[in-house]
């Protein structure tokens, strides 16, 4: 394979550019910064012209001369190669901060004015992806797996390896791109982002994270009000403490629905006296056998998220531990089937460490009936888990927010900043009804995270952690409730839009009737009388089906090649047809996605279709 095919054709022009910023900068650094005005006694300290200065003291406090001659020995080949000492003093020059680094600053200007340019360029292009990059093409590319010994140049970095990354990346911003949980970001967040790795916080600890631990907790505290709404007085104490949390940030909402299920087990087999030290200091093992228990489980509905099965594997009840209820028409739970699955685990001695409720099936969009299961969970005594990573702002919404009634009577909720809370990757969050039932999960360390702290570290499944909770602030602060419920009437609407756009082809049919802003429906080929019976409405054969399903899969495929558009495709089990089936799903919560955005997806789906099936129609 020729690797070289998937190098962009922008590449060597925005290296050009790079150099010439570069070497303006230079001048006007060597211009207005000679080594004699730079105040600096450590100019003989220098690399390929660089001064690093002596900013902190440099690479020269910590390598003598002597040192450095002996790591001349260390030079290899006769081509460019460092010293140890000059290897130092690079790596050092790489993290001066801009104002003590003069030709570091040059250099990091040059870099900044050639990222946004790929930046610009990358937002204003209308494309989901470059067309017909195969995966086999790129990882041939990236085939290399050795280090390079010696260290390398910025710009070398960027012209071989980010210039083509961004070339060949998914556009998950594109309008056009209605397939996957990515959506447009606001435009602040691009700066905030930047700010947030200048200032390199760690909200494991207010030592390392001591503001943005304060912002997190207000941002937890408003969340928690718009979910639960308790009273003044509730937030007015909670919000204060630090030994109870109203709710953990994690990196997403797999985290996120491990944490509640991780607070669920514990709370399930709680310490009881001498006898048993709780399911947290002598595991699910000794708890059952307490507590006379022959097995646990969490019963929740088949639409369930996957990270469910990560989570039941990690809590030590196992994939088979999740018991599954089968859902109706509408992909909702069948809350009746959960009601006997919960006497028969109390017949058969199973602890049930929760039930779940799901409010926005992943592949479906729909929401459980969250008072049915509420009142089983009460009636049962079981704890109450929504995973609302994905639904959970629809609570926003004048219009729609009677779907997720209930919700407010879970004891965790899942919710996900990076889906519709619109914030960057990497930011989930575990809600407690009941901030004191962290306490199930706590842990302490000496040297951080102690006992009486403000430190978050004490109750997150992950450690070190970023300070993407300012990214949540900004967003509820800056848009409000009014904000995101304007966001969510708009994607219902426009999923509402596309069901009548696809109907008025007469080539497509719906597999579910969107309950909020996820749809499925698929595509039809004349071929067979397929289409003829579809549309009419019949339950069509197992070898049917099939050859939808064939049509759909290579549809969905060639359209991803493409790149022009974007929808995904799942299988899914359906209640008309009787049979798991292909079906082409469509997210819509880009803001930025309209109604002719939807016309021109599903044109291009159309014409690819046409070609690829012969359909005399078209
Ligand atoms: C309903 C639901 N729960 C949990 C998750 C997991 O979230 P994440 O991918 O952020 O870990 C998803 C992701 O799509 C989801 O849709």
């Amino acid at each position: 394979m020729n690797t070289s095919t998937i190098l962009p054709p922008t590449a060597p022009a925005v290296q050009e550019k790079f150099l010439q910023g570069m070497a303006r900068k230079a001048q006007s650094s060597a211009g207005n910064n000679s080594p004699s005005d730079s105040g600096s006694d450590d100019d003989t300290t220098s690399y390929e012209g660089k001064s690093t200065s002596d900013y902190s003291g440099g690479a020269s406090c910590c390598s003598s001369d002597a040192e450095a001659a002996s790591d001349d020995e260390l030079a290899s080949s006769g081509e460019v190669s460092m010293t140890a000492f000059e290897a130092e003093e690079k790596m050092v020059s790489l993290f001066l901060p801009p104002q003590h680094a003069e030709f570091a600053s040059a250099e990091a200007s040059a870099l900044t004015e050639t990222l946004n340019e790929i930046e610009e360029e990358f937002m204003s292009n209308a494309k989901v992806a470059a067309p017909n990059t195969a995966e086999a093409e790129l990882i041939a590319f990236y085939h290399g797996t050795e280090m390079d010994e010696e260290p390398a140049e910025v710009e070398a970095y960027l012209r071989d390896t980010i210039t083509p990354m961004v070339e060949h990346s998914v556009h998950c911003c594109a309008p056009t791109m209605i397939g996957h949980m990515t959506t447009s970001l606001p435009y602040y967040m691009r700066p905030l982002a930047k700010l947030l790795t200048t200032l390199h916080a760690n909200n494991v600890k207010v030592e390392t994270g001591k503001a943005s631990t304060f912002v997190e907790k207000q941002a937890l505290a408003m969340l928690h009000r718009e979910l639960f709404h308790l009273d003044e007085q509730f937030y007015a104490v909670e919000s204060k403490k630090a030994n109870v949390a109203l709710g953990v940030v994690t990196s997403g909402g797999t985290i996120a629905n491990n944490t509640a299920l991780w607070i669920a087990r514990n709370r399930c087999l709680p310490a009881d006296g001498d006898a048993f030290r709780g399911c947290d200091k002598q595991g699910l093992v000794a708890g059952l056998l307490h507590y006379g228990y022959r097995g646990a489980c969490v019963i929740g509905s088949e639409v369930m998220h996957y990270s469910m099965k990560k989570s039941a594997d990690v809590l030590g009840i196992g994939t088979e531990g999740l018991r599954t209820c089968p859902f109706g028409a509408d992909y909702r739970v069948d809350v009746g089937a959960m009601r006997e699955q919960l006497i028969l685990c109390r017949e058969q001695k199973i602890a049930v460490l929760a039930v779940v409720g799901v409010a926005g099936g992943t592949e479906t969009g729909s929401i459980d009936d969250l008072r049915a299961i509420a009142d089983l969970a009460q009636e049962f005594d079981v704890h109450f888990h929504v995973d609302a990573a994905w639904g959970g702002p629809v609570m926003f919404s004048e219009q729609h927010k009677h779907m997720i009634a209930g919700m407010e009577r879970a004891d965790t909720v899942t919710l996900d900043g990076h889906k519709q809370l619109y914030t960057p990757m990497g930011c989930g969050i575990c809600f407690l009804r009941d901030p004191k039932h962290i306490s199930a999960v706590e842990k302490t360390a000496n040297y951080i995270i102690r006992k009486d702290s403000y430190d978050m570290g004490k109750f997150t499944m992950e450690g070190s952690r970023p300070a993407v909770s300012l990214f949540l602030h900004a967003n509820l602060k800056i848009m409000g409730v009014k904000g995101y419920g304007a966001l969510v009437d708009r994607s219902i609407r426009m999923v509402r839009y596309m069901v009548s756009a696809l109907r008025a082809t007469g080539k497509f049919e719906t597999v579910l009737d969107p309950m909020t802003n996820i749809l499925l429906y698929r595509y039809l080929p004349e071929e067979g009388g397929l289409r003829e019976a579809a549309l009419a409405g019949h339950v069509l054969s197992a070898e049917q089906n099939a050859a939808i399903d064939t049509a759909n899969i290579s549809l969905q495929n060639a359209q991803k090649r493409a790149g022009k558009t974007f929808v995904s495709r799942t299988t899914i089990f359906s209640p008309v047809q009787k049979v798991r089936l292909v079906g082409l799903r469509v997210v819509i919560a880009n803001p930025l996605t309209t109604e002719s955005d939807i016309d021109n997806t599903l044109a291009d789906q159309l014409a690819i279709a046409d070609s690829m099936f012969c359909t005399k129609s078209s």
